[in-house]
């Protein structure tokens, strides 16, 4: 059961954050669960579908502009809506109220990958008619979304069935809320519409980039008794439309099936033929076979990818959803990554930012790193951009990655909170290093990895100074944006220092191993000859703040020196505070918007030492999480201090974080980075899995709640599972071959199984 999400109450005010919930998509399309027949009176939904990465530029207005502001944006575009089938039943269109409509049931099927919607309908007229939609955007064909939709008369009716694609499509904004875009954006125009039986094609290009995409719809109808014949094509008001006119007798069903076809010039040269081949492809296949397609390819993720719980079955599913949802999301090819929002919603306007790499690819790449690799490939496709962007930041040489974009572009207008987060470079370098851990790809290292590292390390030595023999960075802004522009923020300067690290290493490498490689790679970056001796020297004299007499890592330099926000005179309504209180008021105290110090903590495997206690209990004293991004984090640390109840705790603050909507706002799309931050805290948090080189390490410590928790690691081309319970944790070597692992600090070589009891840890 805990696959199947479901509800059964029709609410017009719920409709929004549905769309969201019971959306579907493939990583490349995703398609807004909104209601084919159009949203019923009074509810102001978000229509959306959207394509990763397809975008259109527009230009960014400052105010007042500096040099080196960003000066065009990107947006992911809501694309031709393939949604529509209108129904009329003896003139009256169908139209959902709550005075209409029973038996009304919505669910998504998350071991099936389809979603469904069923209902009765019954017209002013009196005449009655059930609806059982079905739709999925498929894993194994990319470019393909499909909707059955089958109609069955509960009362003799004269019907009539319109279905419509409308490329004439604008974006959703909302002036009011910072979190989404405040401005109407129509940026893509149709140049082509064509029929051809039940064929519909439409070309259509954005205005400023001249990026086309092309949407070819096929329908069949299937009737019980008659034919419904040919149905007539008109083209009105920037809307495609083929409608069938015919009758229904009482108890009669008639399905209509929609095959959408997308493709991109982004992807493909030719994208109209292309697409066209996908659809003669799969003309001879029904939904159902589809969908069969679907749960092969399902079952797969997860059983590689799954996670059991017994003993908590909310959180389980809230799990399940959020892995779902990671999937759904994951771009598969290198030109996309996953936004913020995945393919859910336009909120973050379908931006990148450090989520990926720090919250989400650790799922891909510990489960499937295939997935993995994509998406750090997309970083190296937009490494000459980041290159660019130093530039216009001043760099001489090295590459700033942009805080947020598509195609790689500087996209926030806000720096404090945008290209002053250096620390974008040092985790997507991070990344790097543990996807080179995890899988030996020396591949990737030689042709992407090396270069991205080598550029990132640089901007360290760009930006940062030795001062009485001491490296700072000065002037960035860590993850926790309430407090911006500091110098050496902590969780900055230990992932920069990682990152010279790791560059200084594979330098190593490739100076030993493969020499023609780094000699091509050298030249190519004008790469000096003692950059590299450099890397190390700032990474041994890196600045990490301390305070001595508190046993503390202070946020930064002056942290301490501020006061602590006024929490006890803070209204529980003020929370964003963001929405309520000006940027530099809240710069000027101690109070986090988000995990940053104790972040560095989990992500550099830092042993359990007195600092990071004190550390852990102070930032809870004045962290709000008013990121999502947040109580993962203190989830994973609480674990690892050896507190899971703790850790369960904000645990289940995040794992049905948007099932539950706790941030009201998963209207606007879901949040990403905290369904990966869930599989973190439950695998890296309650599973205390660590990789380290060339031996992962498994602890596990449930809460009390759970009597049992299983996953999946992939490490070194080793399929590992772990089946955790309170007294004992068993580990299957389920593919490839054996492997050293470490349990409970123990080294052992895992062949077959292996049950270590934890009071013999
Ligand atoms: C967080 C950032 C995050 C962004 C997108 C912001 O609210 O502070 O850390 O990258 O949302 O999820």
């Amino acid at each position: 059961m805990s696959f199947l999400l479901e509800t059964s109450i029709f609410n017009p005010q719920t409709l929004p954050l549905e769309e969201t919930i019971f959306h579907t998509a493939n990583g490349y399309i995703g398609v807004r669960a909104n209601f084919e027949e159009g949203e019923p009176e009074g509810v102001n939904g978000i229509r959306g579908t959207y394509l990763n990465a397809f975008h259109d530029t527009h230009p960014i207005s400052h105010p007042e502009k500096l040099y080196g502001f960003p000066e065009t944006g990107e947006k992911i575009l809501n694309v031709t809506d393939v949604q529509i089938i209108r129904i009329r039943i003896d003139g009256e269109y169908l139209s959902l109220s709550s005075s209409n409509t029973t038996e009304y049931r919505r669910c998504l099927d998350m071991r099936k990958g389809w979603s469904c919607r069923n209902f009765v309908w019954k017209s002013a007229g009196g005449k009655r008619v059930r609806i059982e939609t079905r739709r999925l955007t498929s894993f194994t064909r990319p470019e393909v979304f499909a909707i059955e939709y089958s109609i069955t008369a509960l009362d003799p009716m004269g019907i009539v069935i319109e279905s419509a694609q409308k490329g004439d499509v604008g974006n959703y904004y909302d002036p009011s809320d910072p979190r989404v875009s405040g401005q109407a954006f129509q940026a893509l125009e149709v140049i082509d519409t064509s029929f051809a039986g039940g064929r519909i094609t439409i070309t259509s290009r954005t205005k400023a980039k001249g990026t086309r995409l092309w949407v070819v719809v096929d329908h069949e109808i299937r009737k019980d008794r008659t034919d419904p014949g040919p149905p007539e094509a008109t083209q009105i008001d920037g809307e495609a439309c083929l409608t069938w006119n015919t009758t229904m007798v009482k108890g009669e069903s008639l399905i209509l099936e929609k095959k959408a076809v997308f493709c991109d010039s982004l992807r493909h040269e030719d994208g109209l033929k292309h697409a066209e081949r996908i659809s003669d492809d799969i003309s001879g296949l029904k939904f159902s076979d589809l969908a069969k397609e679907q749960e092969l390819y399902l079952a797969d993720f997860w059983l590689e990818s799954g996670i059991g719980i017994e003993g908590d079955d909310h959180i389980l599913k809230g799990l399940r959803f959020n892995l779902f949802h990671l999937l759904q999301s994951a771009a598969g090819d290198p030109i996309a990554s996953i936004p913020a929002k995945g393919l859910s919603g336009e909120g973050y306007e379908g931006h990148y930012f450090w989520d990926t790499e720090i919250y989400m690819l650790p799922f891909f790449l510990y489960t499937r790193p295939e997935i993995a690799r994509n998406l750090l490939q997309y970083r190296y496709t937009i490494l000459p951009e980041a290159r660019r962007h130093a530039r216009d930041l001043g760099h001489k040489r090295g590459a700033a990655y942009p805080w947020r974009t598509i195609a790689g572009r500087e996209c926030s207008a806000y720096y404090p909170s945008g290209s002053a987060q250096y620390h974008i470079n040092a985790d997507i370098a991070y990344a790097v290093w543990r996807y080179w851990e995890a899988t030996a790809d020396i591949d990737f290292i030689l042709h992407s990895g090396a270069e991205m590292l080598f550029e990132t390390a640089r901007i360290w030595i760009e930006i940062g100074n030795f001062f009485e023999s001491a490296f700072h960075i000065n002037t960035v802004t860590g993850p926790d944006e309430y407090t911006c522009l500091v110098n050496n923020n902590y969780y900055t300067n230990r992932m920069a220092q990682k990152n010279l690290e790791i560059a200084a290493e594979i330098f190593k490498l490739l100076k030993r191993s493969y020499p023609a490689v780094l000699s091509e790679l050298g030249e190519r970056i004008e790469l000096g000859k003692d950059e590299a001796a450099k890397w190390t020297e700032a990474a041994l004299a890196m600045v990490l703040p301390y305070d001595a007499e508190r046993d503390l890592n202070p946020q930064d330099d002056s942290f301490f020196q501020k006061p602590v926000w006024d929490f006890a005179g803070t209204p529980e309504d003020h929370y964003p505070l963001l929405l309520h209180y000006h940027h530099m008021t809240l710069s000027r105290f101690q109070v986090c918007k988000q995990a940053d110090t104790v972040l560095a903590y989990i992500l550099l495997g830092d042993d359990d030492n007195s600092t990071i206690r004190n550390s852990f209990e102070y930032y809870e004293s004045i962290t709000t999480h008013d990121s999502s991004l947040s109580y993962a984090v203190f989830s994973i640390l609480a674990a690892q201090l050896g507190n899971p109840d703790r850790a369960y705790e904000y645990f289940t603050e995040t794992a049905a974080l948007d099932l539950d909507d706790s941030h009201k706002n998963t209207r606007d799309g879901i949040h990403a980075a905290n369904m990966g931050g869930t599989w973190l805290a439950t695998v890296w948090g309650f599973g205390g899995f660590r990789p380290a080189g060339e031996i992962p390490s498994f602890s596990p410590r449930l809460p009390s709640k759970w009597r049992s928790l299983s996953f999946r690691i992939r490490y070194r081309g080793s399929a590992i599972e772990v089946r955790a319970a309170h007294d004992r944790v068993r580990l299957s070597l389920r593919a490839g071959p054996s492997i050293d692992i470490e349990v409970y600090g123990l080294r052992y070589r895992l062949d077959s199984e292996l049950i270590v009891f934890t009071d013999r840890a």
